[in-house]
């Protein structure tokens, strides 16, 4: 695919896409976040218009998992969603948090460094470093659109997961509503601006691109459903700007 609006500066990911992902290689991806690994949290915070803990949170709650129970955050970037698995599975629960970026992760080690049963893992989404269904929940969160195939994405994530166990993505959009439109006119605006404010410009440019280049929540939903999940299900939330899609690993895993 070319790119109509022009292209990214070099080493910097274009935010297009392929038929099954983002159209940059993966060291490309996890230059960038390493380079806004500092700034990440509280840019996050702003382009979100404070949303963000609300969405983290609807997602964690979607995994129905109990204390003592396991779960996986990939594409864990600062930690914030995994940590927040975490204090849903005490007592007892365990929780690995897997990103491409080292710079992302230290941050996510230091800000979060002591809690027992909460580790941090250098790793890529396309690769788990996990054996096969060794969670009882696997989440992501902002960390799709990044990959450069969805759909072996999501199989890695129904590998890793137990049989009945879910599977959960949180992600920007492509809003149809009206007032999902106005939201994502502002997001394309505001989004570059503070970007370039904190010196990231070309970071943030990358972030509203992918967002454009991302399919339709249907069609997320399909790729669930093809690399094995059943039950697929999705909602938007804040006027259809983000969307959380989940889905079932089948308890006959041969049937799928
Ligand atoms: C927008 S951040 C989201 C971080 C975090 N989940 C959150 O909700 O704030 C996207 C993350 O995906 C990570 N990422 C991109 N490609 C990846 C891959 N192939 N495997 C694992 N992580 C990846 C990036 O390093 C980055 O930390």
């Amino acid at each position: 695919m070319t790119n109509p609006r022009g292209g990214a500066p070099s080493g910097v990911p274009s935010g297009l896409a392929t038929e099954r992902g983002n159209a940059a290689p993966s060291s490309e991806v996890s230059s960038m976040f390493d380079g806004i690994s500092g700034v990440y949290d509280p840019i996050n915070l702003l382009i979100s218009a404070f949303q963000e803990p609300r969405w983290r949170r609807c997602a964690v709650a979607l995994t129905r998992l109990r204390p003592g129970g396991r779960a996986i955050d990939i594409a864990t970037g600062t930690g914030k969603v995994a940590a927040d698995l975490h204090r849903r599975v005490q007592p007892g629960g365990e929780v690995l948090g897997v990103d491409i970026s080292p710079g992302m992760i230290s941050v996510a080690e230091r800000r979060f460094n002591g809690r027992p049963g909460l580790t941090f893992v250098v790793g890529d989404a396309l690769a788990l470093p996990a054996p096969d269904a060794a969670f009882d929940a696997a989440t992501i969160a902002f960390g799709m659109r990044n990959l450069p195939d969805y759909g072996q994405g999501f199989a890695e994530m129904r590998r890793v997961v137990r049989p009945g166990g879910r599977v959960v993505c949180l992600e920007i959009a492509r809003p149809r509503s009206r007032l999902a439109r106005i939201l994502r006119a502002w997001f394309g605006g505001i989004v570059p601006v503070i970007g370039r404010l904190a010196g990231q410009g070309s970071a943030y440019d990358y972030l509203v691109r992918s967002v454009r280049n991302y399919p339709t929540p249907e069609a997320i939903a399909g790729i669930m459903r093809d690399a094995g999940l059943v039950g697929v299900t999705w909602t938007g939330m804040s006027g259809g700007i983000v969307t959380l899609h989940v889905g079932t690993v089948p308890s006959d895993q041969g049937a799928a």
